[in-house]
């Protein structure tokens, strides 16, 4: 019932652009790819300019094992404990290891991470066994991370970026990629990029849930055209729920950095008692899964929306090491220095994705994906906190290694038409659509999930698409609300297969982590799902 193509086209009649690599996305991932790929020529595409990136938007920090307390061994002990039994050891391996490398490097080339006098400065956050996350200005990193990495890649002559453009389908012929294509916001054109490879770093998809900390235009497009394409997707029922999203009526689900909590940051519920020692001996900083269903839980007991961050305890200048977090709060009418403030979980990070190898490789041949849009197995079941940034920069240069290996293809440039079968003339309302996607999602396939649940979910959906698929969208939210259909449909297919639970994935009527059974992962792709041992 998923159509191949959103629209009708012929090949012959659009223009076309030939270049060696097209990287769609220019988060970290997708912009360190890019500069491995210097060389050649390189096109990256934004769906919205670099601040509608995830990375962007990251605030706590990169988590690395720089610290004279540290070590890779205990990074990666942590990052597999966190993982709930479904991380590939050998990624994570990769991950600790290669990201020292990554770091110096990225030092040495001029980023500077903040201080304590001549020291580094390593915050703490959930699941950590230690001190281990550089940030900058603060609570800022990401942005800082976004900028330097744009400015690199801008100075490079073949590396062209392409703002406002969105793509629509690839096309697979023989299981390669010939090419994509792609709209060009401004000028309201659809045209065709042909490449040699082709590298999706896309992101989540945060926005099919009522509840995110994700930018706006976050819907999981590249994973759901990836899915369309014929690539195989894993791991789709791990979605990750940040604890602590800023809570008032009428204000943006601004993200309270786990930072807050791993500098002495306190959690209340609406009586004002501390109660995450009730749930975990690591209290403010056990793994976020558990941090995020004890809120939950909380907030049932006592018959509120939120519960409260008290930063009292905190012993830093708080306007000078969360300045962003300060500056929010305060323009809300909070003073984080004398109130707490008002925080409950939402949708966060997708562990799941396009399935991978270590070097960014998918399901098909000359097509890559890294970043938060692949899933490289680094993550498991639940992702540890500020390892994202770090997957980006390791995993963006191993798969900007990889893909250097197609420069010697040729291009295919053989026709194709498509008639888009029926055209429904109905009216659509695509931001209502939305709307219900995020509200059914965040309710039946959300921070806790049950088989009523799901299957009212699957048919709500089955029943929109029925209607939706109908219709020729040529816009850019009209190709959202399809990809996010499509997305909402295959994660909770994924969640209802898993009958246990394990990290961010809690079943209400199977509320045991199940080895036995489930030390497995769920492949999705059009033909059907298989299952892959760990
Ligand atoms: C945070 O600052 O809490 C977010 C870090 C992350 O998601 O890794």
């Amino acid at each position: 019932m998923i159509p191949d193509f959103f629209i009708s086209f012929d090949t012959e009649k659009l223009p076309f652009e030939e270049v060696d690599f097209l990287i769609v996305g220019g988060g970290i991932a997708g912009i360190t790819a890019a500069l491995q790929l210097k060389n050649f020529r390189t096109v990256v595409l934004y769906k919205n300019g670099l601040s509608g990136t995830s990375t962007y938007n990251a605030q706590g920090g990169i988590a690395v094992a720089m610290a004279p307390w540290d070590s890779p061994e205990k990074h990666k002990k942590d990052t597999l404990i966190t993982g709930c039994g479904l991380s590939s050891p050998e990624s994570v391996d990769i991950l600790v290891n290669e990201g020292i490398e990554r770091i110096k490097e990225i030092i040495s080339s001029g980023l500077a991470f903040d201080r304590d006098g001549n020291r580094y400065h390593f915050t703490r956050e959930g699941g950590h066994s230690c001190r281990r996350i550089l940030h900058i200005d603060g609570d800022s990193t990401g942005k800082a991370v976004a900028n330097f990495l744009y400015k690199k890649a801008l100075a490079e002559k073949n590396i062209k970026i392409f703002h406002s453009h969105f793509l629509i389908d690839l096309i697979n012929k023989d299981n390669r990629i010939e090419f994509a294509l792609v709209y060009d916001e401004k000028k309201k054109r659809v045209f065709v990029i042909r490449a040699k490879a082709f590298i999706l770093a896309t992101g989540g998809a945060g926005n099919i849930f009522q509840e995110t900390t994700n930018p706006s235009v976050i819907t999981g497009d590249g994973i759901a055209t990836a899915y369309r394409c014929g690539a195989e997707l894993i791991d789709l029922e791990f979605y990750q729920f940040h604890p602590t999203t800023f809570y008032q009526a009428g204000a943006p689900r601004f993200l309270i950095s786990e930072s807050v909590r791993g500098e002495g940051g306190i959690l209340r519920n609406s009586k004002g008692e501390r109660f995450m020692f009730n749930y975990h001996p690591m209290g403010e900083l056990a793994p976020r899964d558990i941090v995020t269903r004890a809120i939950v839980d909380q907030m049932k007991a006592t018959g509120s929306n939120c519960v409260y961050l008290d930063l009292k305890e905190i012993k830093d200048d708080l306007k000078k090491r969360f300045p962003s977090i300060y500056n929010f709060c305060m323009n809300y009418g909070i003073d984080i220095e004398k109130e707490y403030i008002p925080v409950r979980p939402s949708a966060h990070y997708f562990m799941g994705g396009i399935k991978t190898d270590i070097n960014g490789r998918t399901s098909i041949e000359n097509f890559f994906a890294c970043g938060e849009a692949a899933c490289t197995g680094v993550h498991g079941a639940n992702r540890l906190a500020s390892n994202s940034l770090l997957e980006g920069l390791v995993f963006g240069t191993r798969t900007g290694i990889s893909a250097m290996e197609e420069i010697g293809r040729k291009f295919i440039k053989s026709r194709y038409r498509y008639a888009f079968p029926q055209k429904a003339d109905i009216l659509i309302d695509k931001e209502d659509l939305k709307r219900s996607i995020r509200s059914l999602m965040w309710r039946n396939v959300g921070i806790e999930r049950e088989e009523i649940t799901l299957k009212n979910a699957e048919g709500k959906i089955t029943e929109w698409m029925k209607y939706a698929f109908l219709k020729e969208f040529p816009d850019t939210t009209g190709f959202e609300t399809l990809n996010m259909l499509i997305l909402a449909l295959l994660i909770t297919k994924a969640s209802s297969i898993r009958k246990e639970s394990r990290g961010a994935h809690f079943r209400k009527d199977y509320p045991e982590q199940d080895d036995k059974n489930w030390r497995k992962h769920i492949v999705i792709k059009k033909d059907g799902v298989e299952y892959k041992e760990v």
